[in-house]
């Protein structure tokens, strides 16, 4: 079997670039995720609930990820899930969980639970929580009207709970049913992210070499076509045909990513 190819010694790296764990603070900063970013922890500062919706990939849970970095832990007690297709009761326990109160049997005195630690927490400890729900649009209808009960406290007098719920566009349409409307009624803002143009797409690649220890330039002009035209900038997909790219080019000990190398890492990544 022939060894890994090192990329970080061919390429003069620190890091392997394009891998997912990339830390907030490396994060590519664009205007698009900062508009994002700004307006939901606007609402968040509001005691406000919101959205953000968009296709897989796209960096909706770097913004989200970036979100919990960034809230003060003096003020807020941000909680993320993920959510799987929960029921309700398995929902709540995860909330519970998420939230340090303690779970309990049955769905009506969980939910009981959860009200009363989002009050103490408010009441004692002058903390916000702030629940963020990725991937909801994996939610059950029935589990995502929790949320309503959880953000009625006192007969909405008083706003306790921030909920942030992201998810892909299928969440628009859930969002949408007429059953739904009490949930979509408390969020304030529908955030949405678009995919990269070409030239956003070679800053992209250019930021994640960079942080990865390498500010030459790597991939030919002619490479950033093929990368365009294969992910139709995508992030999650530039991610990997780049990382693909750059293995072909240093198992042929090229110095440089062209556009045939993006072209054979394209059929190995998506065959
Ligand atoms: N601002 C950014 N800076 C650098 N890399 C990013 C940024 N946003 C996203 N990425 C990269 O793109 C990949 C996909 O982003 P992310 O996981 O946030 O997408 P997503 O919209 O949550 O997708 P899904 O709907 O599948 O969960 C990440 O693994 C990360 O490598
Ligand atoms: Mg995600």
């Amino acid at each position: 079997m022939s060894k890994p190819p090192n990329l970080r010694s061919h390429f003069g790296l620190t890091h392997v670039p394009f891998t997912r764990e990339i830390a907030t603070k490396d994060r590519w900063t664009h205007p698009q995720y900062d508009e994002a970013f700004d307006a939901i922890k606007n609402a968040v500062e509001r005691r406000q609930s919101a959205s953000l919706i968009a296709a897989a990939g796209l960096g909706k849970t770097m913004v989200l990820r970036t979100l919990k970095d960034r809230l003060p832990e003096a003020r807020f007690r941000t909680h993320y899930i993920k959510v799987t297709d929960l029921s309700k009761r398995d929902f709540c326990r995860e909330l519970c969980q998420a939230c340090g109160a303690q779970t309990a049997a049955t769905y009506g005195s969980l939910v009981r639970r959860l009200q009363e630690r989002m009050e103490s927490l408010v009441a004692q400890d002058s903390l916000r929580p702030v629940l963020i729900v990725d991937e909801a649009h994996d939610m059950r209808p029935d589990v995502l009207a929790i949320l309503r009960v959880l953000t009625n406290f006192e007969m909405d007098s008083r706003l306790v709970v921030s909920i942030i719920l992201c998810g892909q566009p299928p969440l628009r349409g859930l969002l949408k049913r007429a059953d739904m409307e009490a949930v979509s009624r408390r969020i304030v803002y529908f955030a949405s992210l678009r995919t990269l143009t070409r030239q956003e797409v070679c800053d992209y690649v250019a930021h994640r070499l960079y942080v990865g220890g390498c500010d030459r330039k790597v991939f030919v002009d002619d490479a950033f076509d093929a990368v365009f035209e294969a992910t139709q900038g995508n992030l999650r997909a530039i991610d990997r045909l780049c990382l693909r790219a750059m293995e072909v080019a240093c198992n042929k000990q090229a110095a440089h990513v062209s556009c045939d190398h993006v072209i054979e890492a394209r059929q190995t990544v998506w065959p």
